[in-house]
């Protein structure tokens, strides 16, 4: 039998660099490993958590499914569909009966987002880790391609398995994250990771060459230069800290992240080089970093153009891949309401 993946993004607006990175690339991968049955959502019932505008969500769900088939995910191979068609929502009801009201309040992400929407501290959003674990349970899925920041929600959904398992007799695998390289993209800003909520944190996948520019541009950077010795790194202020690597300041390591995602481990170390002898032009340095972070985008953007011309298509896979999420959503519900006596 093949392993069970599943994975979904939020239909809020554009996807950027920190969701291509962390999740679209390892869905991708497992697509394209024959030992996996991959099953890829727009989650969309999770757009309802926080304030949304109803146009933007509807245009949304399917510009999510754009973006995946862009990217290179293939209704072939993949079920792509979007998560309001496939009865996660009644799953999540059964599954919310082994989680505590206390061991949600406790999430990060749930903290953050009752301090951005102080009025909007809603049950959907307390409940939003229990609805993405029945995303993943309902297909007994193994792996999840997913960022870091989504570890806390995964262990909730690992929890939710265990106790499913062992007060229902279940058999639910205890699902793991599918780390790509990217699984962890940081903030243009410097603090923190890349984050659609944060302004001048992101590079958007339709980002074109001059606003990829503009968007390094205001990466702060330092004079470019500084010093080793024997473990011993000393920056321009003259402060010394212990290290077996160059400690760049906040921005220039964010740069050199984007380096090694986008040209490679080599072209980071000739950086450290530089940095430590004649000194970095960072003028050079984001003018290549964003050519090569474009030619990785321009493929999927002429892709992007094209399916924009053909809906119809795009629409028939969203209809053909909710169907068959749903035929094996049904198979789990059924055995869960049996297992807990609702049968
Ligand atoms: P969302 O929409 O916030 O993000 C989608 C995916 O992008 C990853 N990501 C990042 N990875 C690395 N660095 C970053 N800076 C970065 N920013 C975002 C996220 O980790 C995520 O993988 N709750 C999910 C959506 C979801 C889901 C699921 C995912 C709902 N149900 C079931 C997996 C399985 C979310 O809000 O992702």
């Amino acid at each position: 039998m093949k392993k069970r993946v599943l994975s979904g993004i939020r239909a809020s607006g554009r996807l950027h660099l920190g969701n291509y990175l962390g999740a679209v690339k390892g869905m991708l991968e497992l697509q394209n490993n024959p030992e996996y049955e991959t099953f890829y959502m727009v989650a969309d019932l999770h757009a309802l958590t926080t304030p949304h505008d109803i146009d933007e969500l509807r245009k949304n769900r399917r510009e999510v499914v754009i973006d995946y088939l862009a990217a290179g995910l293939d209704p072939e191979k993949s079920v792509i569909f979007q998560q309001a068609d496939s009865l996660h929502a009644e799953l999540a009801f059964y599954l919310s009966s082994v989680v505590t009201v206390a061991r949600l309040q406790h999430l990060p992400t749930y903290k953050e987002k009752v301090k951005q929407y102080p009025e909007h501290s809603t049950m959907a959003l307390l409940n939003y880790p229990v609805l993405m674990s029945a995303d993943i349970l309902a297909y007994k899925a193994h792996a999840v391609p997913v960022g870091d920041d989504q570890i806390p929600h995964l262990e909730v959904a690992r929890e939710i398995a265990r106790k499913m398992n062992e007060q229902y007799g279940m058999d639910f695998p205890e699902p793991e994250q599918f780390k790509t390289t990217g699984h962890y993209v940081p903030s243009l800003t410097g603090q923190g990771k890349m984050s659609k909520s944060v302004e001048g944190s992101f590079i958007t996948l339709t980002d074109t060459i001059e606003t990829i520019k503009k968007r390094l541009a205001g990466v702060a950077t330092d004079s470019g230069k500084g010093y080793i010795e024997k473990g011993l790194y000393i920056d321009q202020q003259f402060s010394r800290h212990e290290t077996d690597a160059v400690s760049y300041s906040d921005g220039v390591s964010v740069l050199m992240d984007f380096v090694t995602l986008f040209q490679g481990n080599h072209r980071k170390e000739e950086y450290d080089t530089l940095y430590t002898s004649t000194g970095i032009r960072y003028s050079d340095l984001k003018n290549e970093l964003a050519d090569a972070i474009y030619k990785e985008l321009e493929p999927l953007q002429e892709k992007r153009r094209e399916l924009e011309e053909k809906i119809e298509y795009v629409d028939e896979v969203i209809h053909e891949g909710g169907k068959k999420a749903r035929a094996v959503v049904e198979e789990t519900i059924l055995e869960v309401r049996e297992k807990m006596g609702l049968k």
